[in-house]
């Protein structure tokens, strides 16, 4: 009896999971954002992201123990909207995706513990998502609205270059399909978000910094400071930020005739402030808690290290990826991660691309840039029909299922 009804359950399991899932809620809480969508294949019936952006900006940085406490308070309010935006229910849904990792421990537990539990509850298949492969096909979903926008076949994507470029990732690998990747290289030290987040602090421009330190930028002369483009001449396909961000330290030091060494990273001459995604640049003294670094340097200084800087930090990646273009044959280039949010950065890319013939594929809408959910949704259901994925379905596999802060491609 029990041998009997083992078969069964496999041919349960075999049917469902041989079933077309299509429609996805997916949860990402890999660090400071909360989010939960829905996705239909490609195509995204809703993203809800609640960020915290606001809260850690107060820190300078992401606060792992506030970013799992905001999560727990708002995830089932988000997953809520995440169904009602795309007017669906629980029973509409055909399988769970949740962000196993890579990204901030005690983070990931909160989405993934959300995941396990509604998955056993509603009894539907859980597909645990690699949060960087959700950034390298983020490129590839289809916000709503845009359903007119011809979707481009996976025939005429792979293989493709990825280039994955967040606050905590720089990385360039080949996409030969979904879940065949060779990672040519990595940064060896500083993500480049990262960097941009340490010369806005050094510049005490609060966090996060790429959206204030591009800004910037764009009134800045490029020329002005000559900063070094790392690992020009190597071989490889790693990159390096942590030797800019500390020449940029210097050069502030110099400005401000300070001693180069011995006072850590942090500037810090006043108490500094924080800017908020959506203020505008500081203009006046009034505009600012203390003696930020940039009040003190002025605006135009500030704009010209930041415009240095930046195209720094974009040569040292274009290097890289041209390198990659010359030794690689492929049909695209799928940019991904927050850093995707800088205008001139993708504008550098699709030059390159039409240049070589080759198609460059960004996301297309804002949400898309940042950590979301519906990346997450369209990258299991880009995994389901390849070996590559898992789609845990009996309760065992999906009690087991357990957060990956380190997971690898
Ligand atoms: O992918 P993401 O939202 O979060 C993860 O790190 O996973 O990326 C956030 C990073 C931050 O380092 C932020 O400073 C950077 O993306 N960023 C930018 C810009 N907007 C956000 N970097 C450069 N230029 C921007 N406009
Ligand atoms: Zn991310």
């Amino acid at each position: 009896m029990l041998k009997l009804f083992c078969i069964f359950r496999k041919y349960q399991i075999m049917q469902r999971n041989t079933k077309v899932v299509k429609t996805i809620l997916s949860i990402d809480t890999s660090c400071d954002d909360t989010s939960a969508a829905v996705t239909y294949g490609r195509k995204v019936l809703s993203n809800v992201i609640s960020s915290q952006v606001e809260l850690h900006a107060e820190w300078g940085g992401v606060v792992p123990g506030l970013a799992k406490q905001e999560h727990e308070k708002r995830i089932d309010s988000v997953l809520d909207r995440a169904l009602k935006d795309a007017g669906l229910g629980y029973e509409d849904i055909d399988a769970f995706a949740v962000t196993q990792g890579p990204g901030l421990a005690i983070a990931l537990e909160v989405g993934v513990k959300k995941a396990k539990e509604l998955a056993l509850k509603y009894n539907k298949p859980l597909i645990p998502v690699n949060h960087m492969e959700g950034h390298l096909f983020s490129s590839l979903a289809i916000p709503e609205g845009d359903e007119e926008n011809k979707i481009i076949e996976l025939e005429e994507i792979f293989p493709a270059l990825g280039v994955l470029i967040s606050g905590g990732h720089t990385i360039l690998l080949v996409a030969n399909g979904v879940g065949e990747y060779k990672i040519l290289g990595e940064t060896l030290d500083d993500a480049i978000g990262e960097s941009f987040d340490k010369v806005a602090k050094i510049l005490d421009l609060g966090y996060p910094g790429g959206p204030i330190v591009s800004k910037f930028a764009e009134e800045g002369n490029t020329d002005k400071y000559a900063l070094p483009v790392s690992m020009k001449n190597s071989d490889d396909f790693n990159v390096s930020y942590s030797g800019l961000k500390t020449a940029v330290l210097y050069l502030v030091r110099d400005l401000l005739g300070q001693d180069r060494k011995g006072r850590g990273e942090s500037m810090k001459i006043g108490k500094g402030h924080s800017w908020k995604p959506g203020m505008e640049i500081p203009q006046s003294q009034d505009d600012i808690d203390d003696n930020p670094v940039s009040e003190v340097l002025g605006n135009q200084t500030t704009a010209d290290i930041c415009a240095s800087f930046q195209n720094a930090a974009i040569e040292t990646l274009l290097n890289k990826a041209k390198k990659a273009l010359n030794k690689f044959e492929v049909k695209s280039i799928l940019l991904g991660g927050g850093v995707v949010n800088n205008t001139l950065i993708r504008k550098r890319f699709k030059d390159i691309g039409k240049s070589r013939g080759v198609r460059v594929l960004t996301p297309q809408k804002g949400n898309l840039f940042m950590d979301n959910a519906a990346m997450i949704g369209v990258a299991a259901y880009l995994g389901v029909g390849t070996d590559k994925v898992a789609i845990l379905d009996t309760q065992e596999q999906i009690e087991q299922l357990d957060r990956d802060p380190g997971l690898c491609f």
